[in-house]
């Protein structure tokens, strides 16, 4: 027996993709319930492939198009992005099924022959233009820079299906193939970690394209990303189109992200009374020591929060480097309206104070208040002044959202 079956979700629409249960690191990204590579087959009088899988689960996928129809019967392959977690089996799959032709957008054509070297021709796909294959009908959307250049959307009119790549997707491994039969609490929690894991530097594209969507008078029935589960009804549609416009304006709450090392623990106590004074001041809090915070976790609780203070022990003149790494981190993401502060201790120098506030200038948070440092180890009074900067972060924070 095929052990991978495709799964129906529309009339004429399969998903052919692969679970990948183990992926725990997505080039930095920690990816803690693993993912899924979406790929979906249409069928009609010309059956279409649309994307595939990364190279190591071509198995599976083949399997799961084998379960349905004879592979060698795709007509079309219709790739919506280049990167390899969806083309890492296009080559293969053109010379193994032997499709009439490949599409893909002007940019992605170029993406896909820089990738992969092979002399396959692939058919540009005007944008915003239809395009009748057999019996299917397309439309394709080019949404460049979400988030690569060739990125690309392509609605198919027959069954009101978005297939929609990386857009409104997640890190999700599951088998429930449908958003509405998964846990709505991680739902959310993993499409706000991949939208600030990869979106949030693309955030003006996504408002631009939410802003025009409408006027493509596109008739969504579904929308079937690249990852994750597919979004099928109206209100679920609604709920990550409504997501991602709050998060691409950045829209934040009264809640602070308090992110530290420390060597010694001075460090982290004062991270401590710094939170006390934000809790005290009816603000929530996310206390997130990178002893045991994912930079990716600590980015996706600062997608909606307002205030980011930042906490390093200065060592050898440096910052902490795991402080440091994740400032790189977030310096790429450009997380917007943050006010903010720095602390730490320190033995003998407290360069780690202006190399922290540095960072925070770079990335246009607005340093608020003053920063606290100690000398090794915080008296009642640090952490006395500790508290009090959360409480005036507090209070600044509050007055901000009231404007
Ligand atoms: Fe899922 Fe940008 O690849």
């Amino acid at each position: 027996m095929n052990s991978h079956q495709a799964i129906k979700i529309s009339d004429r629409v399969y998903w052919v993709g692969a679970i990948d249960w183990e992926l725990r690191d997505f080039h930095g990204y920690s990816t803690s319930r693993g993912t899924t590579y979406n790929a979906y087959l249409v069928l009609g009088s010309n059956p279409i492939l649309i994307d595939t899988v990364k190279a190591p689960f071509w198995d599976e996928m083949l399997a799961r198009i084998s379960s349905i129809i004879d592979p060698t019967k795709i007509d079309y392959i219709i790739s919506n992005h280049a990167e390899m977690d969806h083309s890492g089996c296009l080559e293969r799959a053109i010379e193994t099924f032997k499709p009439k032709q490949v599409f893909a957008s002007k940019m992605g054509i170029k993406a896909l022959e820089d990738h992969f070297h092979f002399n396959h021709s692939i058919t540009e796909l005007p944008n915003k233009e239809s395009l009748t294959l057999g019996d299917a009908n397309f439309t394709f959307l080019e949404t460049r820079m979400l988030h690569w250049p060739d990125s690309m959307f392509t609605y198919f009119a027959n069954d009101g299906i978005l297939f929609s790549q990386d857009g409104f997707g997640m890190h999700l491994a599951t088998s429930k193939i449908f958003a509405d039969q998964n846990d709505p609490a991680i739902l959310r929690h993993e499409a706000a970690k991949y939208y600030a894991n990869i979106l949030l530097p693309y955030s003006n594209f996504v408002t631009r394209l939410l802003a025009q969507f409408p006027s493509f008078n596109l008739d969504v029935k579904m929308i079937a990303p690249d990852h994750g589960p597919i979004w099928r009804n109206p209100n679920d549609i609604n709920t990550i189109l409504n997501w991602w416009s709050n998060w691409a304006a950045q829209k934040f709450y009264p809640k602070a992200v308090i992110a530290y090392d420390t060597m010694w623990q001075s460090t982290a106590k004062m991270a401590h009374s710094i939170a006390d004074g934000l809790l005290a001041e009816n603000i929530e809090v996310k206390v997130m020591p990178l002893s045991g915070s994912h930079r990716s976790d600590i980015i996706a609780e600062l997608l909606e929060a307002g205030a980011f203070i930042v906490g390093s022990p200065t060592i050898n003149q440096q910052l902490f480097p795991t402080v440091a790494a994740m400032l790189c981190y977030f310096k790429g993401l450009k997380p917007q309206n943050l006010i903010g502060q720095v602390f730490g201790s320190y033995g003998w120098g407290a360069e780690a104070i202006k190399l922290l506030q540095d960072e925070l200038k770079t990335m246009q948070i607005e340093l608020v208040e003053n920063p606290v440092s100690v000398k090794y180890v915080p008296t009642a009074e640090v952490l006395t002044n500790c508290r009090d900067l959360g409480i005036n972060i507090a209070k600044q924070l509050t007055a901000k959202l009231e404007k």
